[in-house]
């Protein structure tokens, strides 16, 4: 099977109740470690590129790294998705470039500039036979280039996402509920603490979900900064001389529940970083004598199989939906 779009993706995932993982890739460790979880698990998959990755890795080495990972997996949807895509060029250059699904993020803009060049992008991508993600509502913490500081996010208006889903022609949008970029995604006096002192996030906004489910009934919504931030991996990050205080996610019921509702895709990049590097740590340390770079990315690797199986078979419930 060739890169697919999203369209029959979101489509099966609405109606059964689940959603696609989209994780972003880096390098060819990444690219294999989430694609041989996808395989061994039957479950369709979206990989992403962020603007940093393309400047980090080269897009033709990326497009050409899930080009193979298609080959190794023939049987499997995959998606290949541009991550917050900035402008019109980047998103064109990824069309033309053998991506099936563009990101056009104008969701720090007014909302007739987001209408603008969200429908610009829409135009040239359905004529070329990609689909786009746009977004409502700004999150906190960094993404690409934009970066917004904790208590500067908006909700999303559900009195907003029908005007712009009619007016765009967008293929799904991501809204702001609560779930925020990186590995700090509160900060402490946001939250609550446990009987054993553990910190707990404020709950996501499920109101707003459903209102905006009300007004685009059948529609695939999108949650971004979706990573969880398990706490065995920043333990030992932190056991291995990292330092990484206060480091918290979105709790992963509440991510199976949305997944249930009409959330078909939810993005996740912080769990494979946090999980990668954690087991690079901790590699580095037991092994001083160890320079091949085999011998610690192949861990890695596995890291990230691993944590991916988990987010399919614990989280999106995608399991045997290929
Ligand atoms: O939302 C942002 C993604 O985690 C990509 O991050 O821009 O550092 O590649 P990046
Ligand atoms: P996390 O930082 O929570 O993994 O979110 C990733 C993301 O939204 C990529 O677009
Ligand atoms: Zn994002």
């Amino acid at each position: 099977m060739a890169l697919v779009t999203t369209t029959e993706m979101f489509e099966k995932a609405y109606n059964g109740g689940y959603a696609i993982g989209a994780f972003n890739v880096n390098n060819m460790e990444i690219v294999q470690g989430i694609t041989e979880a996808a395989g061994e698990l039957n479950s369709p998959v979206i990989l992403q590129v962020s603007k940093g990755a393309r400047a980090y890795a080269n897009h033709t080495y990326l497009v050409k790294l899930v080009e193979a990972a298609v080959i190794e997996n023939p049987d499997i949807p995959m998606a290949l998705h541009l991550d917050h895509g900035d402008s019109f060029e980047t998103c064109k250059s990824c069309i033309d470039g053998g991506f099936t699904s563009v990101m056009i993020d104008c969701s720090s803009m007014p909302f007739e500039e987001n209408i603008k060049i969200t429908k610009q992008v829409v135009d040239y991508a359905h004529d070329h036979g990609v689909v786009v993600e746009a977004e409502l509502g700004t999150l906190a913490g960094v993404e690409d280039e934009v970066n917004v500081e904790a208590g500067k996010e908006s909700y999303t208006h559900p009195d907003e996402v029908e005007e712009f889903v009619t007016r765009t022609g967008c293929d799904s949008l991501a809204i702001a509920i609560g779930t925020s970029h990186g590995a700090y995604k509160f900060k402490a006096s946001q939250c609550t603490r446990n009987e054993e002192g553990i910190l707990v996030p404020p709950p996501l906004r499920f109101d707003i979900l459903e209102e905006c489910i009300k007004r685009l009934p059948g529609f695939p919504i999108v949650l971004h900064g979706s990573s969880s931030v398990p706490q065995e991996f920043v333990k030992i990050v932190n056991q291995y001389g990292g330092n990484m205080p206060d480091a918290i996610g979105i709790p992963e019921e509440q991510l199976r529940h949305a997944a249930e509702l009409a959330v078909c895709k939810i993005n996740i990049d912080s769990d494979i970083r946090l999980a990668m590097t954690a087991t690079i740590r901790k590699y580095m340390a037991e092994h001083p004598d160890h320079f091949d770079p085999r011998q610690y990315l192949k861990p890695a690797r596995q890291a990230v199989k691993d944590i991916v199986a988990h987010k399919i078979k614990n989280v999106l419930g995608s399991v045997d939906k290929a």
